[in-house]
Parts: C-alpha cells; sequence; structure tokens
C-alpha cells in the first residue's frame, strides 16, 4: 500500500489550522474607501446602479469618514460633483468648490486619523464629461489638461488632502503634479498615481455616481484591455517622475496586470476594485445567486493575493466591520 507523500489536506482540517496557515490575510488598514460627495444636496442621494452606494451630503460625507476612522479602515478617496461644469473644469480650480471643500471638511473630522485622498481629474467637472481639455477637434489635448491639473493638485493639497490621486491618465501628469507641489510649498503631500488605469466597461456605474456627460469613450487616452507589457511602461515612467504609489484599475479583470506590477514595483501598489465590479456582486447577491458576503471577501482576498499592498473598495467599510467581528 503507498501513501501520498503530501497530504495538502492536513492543513485544510479545522478553521484554526486555515487560520493559521492563511498566506494572506485582510486588514481594514489596506482598505480605501471611495466616495461621492454632491454640491447642493440637501438629502445623500442613492444611486440607482451602485446599491448601497450614495452621493453625499457634507454632512453624511462626515459620517461616513468617522464611521470609516472608528473600524480601523485606511483612506477615502473623494470625489466631487459639482453643480456647474463648463468646457474647462474651472470649478475643480475654486477653493471653495465641491471637493476642495469636501477635502477640507473630511479634514476636519479625521484630523490624521484617517488618509484624505482625492481624485485629481477634469471629468467631473467639464461639460463635455472627458478628462481633459479638448482642442479644436475634440481630441483630450494633453499639455493643454496638464496646466489645470497642477493647479488643481495645489488647490486639493491646500485644501488638506494627503495623498492626490490624478486619474486622467495623461502623459507627463505625474512629473507636473509633483513639480507644481514642490513649489507650492505641499513637499510631503503625496502622490498615488493611477499608472495603469484602462478603457473599461466596468466603469459603467461609476459614470453614474459622478453625473458624467460623456458620450464616447476614453480610448485615447486610457489603456487598452488588449496591452500587458505597456502597463510596466505606465508604471516606470510614473514612478520616475515620482509617484509615491501605484495603481492598477479596473482590478478584477486585470489580475495579471496587478500581478506584474506587484513584482517590479519599487513603490506601494493599490488595486481599485471599481464601480463595475462593486454592482456585479450585488446585484448577483440580491438575486440569491451567490453568498453576498462571502463573494464580496473572495473577491478583495483575490485583489490582495495577486499583488495588491491596497485596495479601494466601496465595501472598504463593511469589511472592516466584518474583519473586526471575526478577530
Ligand atoms: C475618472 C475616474 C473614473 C473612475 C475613477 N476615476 C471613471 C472613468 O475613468 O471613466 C472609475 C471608478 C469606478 O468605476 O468605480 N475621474
Amino acid at each position: 500500500m503507498s501513501f501520498p507523500t503530501h497530504r495538502p489536506r492536513r492543513l485544510r482540517t479545522t478553521p484554526a489550522m486555515r487560520r493559521l496557515t492563511a498566506e494572506h490575510r485582510l486588514n481594514a488598514a489596506e482598505l480605501i474607501l471611495p466616495a461621492f460627495i454632491r454640491e447642493g444636496l440637501t438629502e445623500p442621494n442613492p444611486i440607482a446602479s451602485m446599491p448601497g452606494v450614495q452621493q453625499h451630503t457634507t454632512d453624511s460625507l462626515k459620517r461616513a469618514a468617522a464611521e470609516a476612522v472608528e473600524l480601523g479602515v485606511g483612506g477615502i478617496m473623494l470625489f466631487g460633483i459639482p453643480a456647474e461644469r463648463d468646457a474647462r473644469g474651472t470649478a475643480s480650480l475654486d477653493p471653495e468648490g465641491v471637493l476642495n471643500k469636501a477635502i477640507r471638511d473630511v479634514r476636519a473630522e479625521v484630523g490624521d486619523e484617517l488618509v484624505v485622498m482625492s481624485d485629481v481629474c477634469l471629468d467631473e467637472f467639464t461639460d463635455h464629461g472627458h478628462c481633459g481639455v479638448l482642442d479644436g477637434n475634440g481630441y483630450v489635448d494633453n499639455d493643454a489638461t496638464l496646466e489645470i491639473y497642477g493647479q488643481m493638485a495645489v488647490a486639493q493639497a491646500e485644501a488638506g488632502a494627503h495623498v492626490l490621486g490624478p486619474s486622467g491618465m495623461m502623459d507627463g501628469q505625474i512629473a507636473v503634479i509633483r513639480q507644481a507641489l514642490e513649489q507650492a510649498g505641499h513637499a510631503n503631500t503625496a502622490v498615488v498615481a493611477y499608472a495603469a488605469k484602462y478603457a473599461s466597461a466596468f466603469y459603467g456605474p461609476f459614470r453614474e455616481a459622478v453625473d458624467s456627460q460623456l458620450t464616447g469613450d476614453r480610448r485615447t487616452y486610457q489603456m487598452d484591455a488588449a496591452n500587458r507589457r505597456e502597463a510596466i511602461l505606465e508604471v516606470e515612467l510614473d514612478v520616475e517622475e515620482g509617484a509615491d504609489m501605484v495603481m492598477v484599475k479596473p482590478a478584477m479583470s486585470y489580475l495579471d496586470i496587478l500581478a506584474d506590477v506587484a513584482a517590479m514595483s519599487p513603490v506601494p501598489v493599490a488595486a481599485y476594485q471599481i464601480s463595475g465590479e462593486y454592482s456585479m456582486i450585488e446585484a448577483a447577491a440580491a438575486n440569491g445567486w451567490i453568498d453576498r458576503r462571502a463573494a464580496i471577501t473572495e473577491s478583495v482576498l483575490g485583489i490582495k493575493r495577486a499583488g495588491a499592498n491596497m485596495v479601494l473598495t466601496y465595501w472598504a467599510t463593511e469589511l472592516a466591520g466584518w474583519l473586526k467581528e471575526t478577530r
């Protein structure tokens, strides 16, 4: 009678054994909650395509931030939805504009207890919905956009953001933002570069979340889903330009990219579990097709296992609550 040399099942015999031998585990501290604030709202506004996620008022945003702190969440990423939009996204530069004000309000609420991050991008502020300004042919003008990003970054740093998240995929954006920050005396404001950000169908619900004005797509600036090698170039460029952290986005359809980036990046790697990834799981769970909590936990663990040091997820606070229960 011959026996198997290894019986991997030995390490799966009890919950305690599985817990002891787990290669990866989730921590609230590495989760980042993306949050939306909309100018002029008197009540939080539910986002139909993202059940459980809302456009916040100032008060509800502050409460969400305080709750995140309470549960040990690592950070919050703020997106603003302005009342007025124009071709150049001017409202993004107003110190009293929706996003800059939200940064100040959240900082006043949480101080340094939560890492406060903000989106540096024009798509929420332009009346055409693109991430930059357009030239005469309707093409997103890279270098004209960079000038505005530099000013936007300084305004957000002045408002108190700890970390800026440029998500527009313009070439050279990290260098321009870094230089603008240094010149304005914000040497300690960090930058998480959306380095490998793909043009994705899974951003659909986010477009509802920010009342996006976009018609068409972002394929002239976001990456093509067919490309793997190119992600390495994007990360290398952003690190050279001074990125303190890099991000891969979306997460679940791009775990190969995440693993590649995790293997080569000299700086911490974030992954963004985006709106469509959230909505798919919520929809399947609402239909009773999957176990909601188990599916959420597994999806975020998969992103971590692929190499993410940090995960942006709309479930950050809820997940942090579960992690506390099971400690
Ligand atoms: C652009 C931005 C987008 C997301 C984050 N930042 C939308 C886009 O590129 O179209 C998507 C996030 C999500 O889908 O959850 N400011």
